[in-house]
């Protein structure tokens, strides 16, 4: 399925053992990338993930590193290259919620989402901007969240610290695009609900006046992310740098 034109190029898909990385890495190795599976705690899972690309006749390999630890980061970066050569097309996807994000959070729960969705991506894409505008090649996409474009319409719980850092990737994103060309492209993609570990724990009844709130009348899949993602790293999307496409069947976004 789909065309082969990563065919020689190394993927980097952080988070890319459960939920919307692990779509976007079968995506991209059936494009014939061969595809680097990060994960921090679940080796279990990065290892599916690699199954399942292997039953698609796709390349990939796991590695560990928690991307808000710089040297764990660039530790990663190293092995990448030397098992399968420099990254050029980089997903900036892992990521973390926390329930007790709402108005009586703590600033240790502020701390540890920045850590991972703002520091984490930023110690992500510094590592490999230089290589790529040296070989005057790059792709990178940042998942956001709509939540980085607006507080919740629908929940109580207002993720205040998660839509903040998703806020941040926003900006990032259009900074990076600007210092990096013109060869590097970077862009966003801010999902709306999609059905993942992340969003299991929310109640039914915010699920379905979430739902009812949605244009499209449903959650989202995380293949439709893929290929979103997919897009974005390809030359279909070759005039197009600095922008966070939105993915959430058009909640939040239209009057
Ligand atoms: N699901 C949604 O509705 C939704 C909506 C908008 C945006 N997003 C964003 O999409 C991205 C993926 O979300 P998801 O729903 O697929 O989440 P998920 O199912 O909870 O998976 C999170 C992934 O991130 C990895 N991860 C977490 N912290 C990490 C760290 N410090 N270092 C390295 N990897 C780490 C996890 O690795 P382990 O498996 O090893 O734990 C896992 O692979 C996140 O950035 C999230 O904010 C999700």
């Amino acid at each position: 399925m789909g065309d082969r034109e990563f065919v020689g190029r190394t993927a980097l898909v952080t988070g890319g053992s459960r939920g919307i990385g692990r779509a976007i890495c079968q995506r991209l190795a059936r494009s014939g990338a061969q595809v680097a599976i990060n994960y921090v705690a679940n080796k279990t899972a990065a290892e599916e993930t690699c199954q399942l690309i292997a039953e698609e006749n796709g390349a990939g390999e796991i590695y560990r590193a928690d991307v808000s630890d710089p040297e764990q980061t660039s530790d990663m970066f190293d092995a990448i290259e030397k098992d399968l050569g420099p990254v050029d097309l980089l997903v900036t996807n892992a990521g973390i919620a926390r329930s007790a994000d709402s108005v009586n959070m703590t600033g240790d729960t502020w701390r540890e989402i920045m850590r991972t969705n703002v520091d984490g991506t930023f110690y992500q894409v510094w590592r490999a901007k230089g290589g790529m505008i040296d070989r005057g090649y790059g792709r990178i996409v940042c998942i956001s969240s709509v939540l980085g474009l607006m507080p919740n319409p629908i929940s109580a719980e207002r993720l205040i610290a998660y839509g903040t850092s998703k806020s941040a990737v926003i900006g990032f994103v259009r900074n990076c695009a600007v210092a990096f060309g013109p060869h590097v492209r970077v862009n966003g993609v801010a999902p709306g609900w999609i059905d993942t570990e992340m969003t299991e724990d929310v109640s039914e009844d915010v699920r379905r006046r979430l739902i009812e709130a949605t244009p499209l009348k449903r959650v989202g899949k995380t293949a439709e992310i893929g290929e979103l993602v997919h897009f974005l790293l390809s030359d279909k999307s070759s005039f197009t740098t600095g922008q966070t496409h939105v993915a959430s069947g058009g909640l939040g976004t239209l009057p």
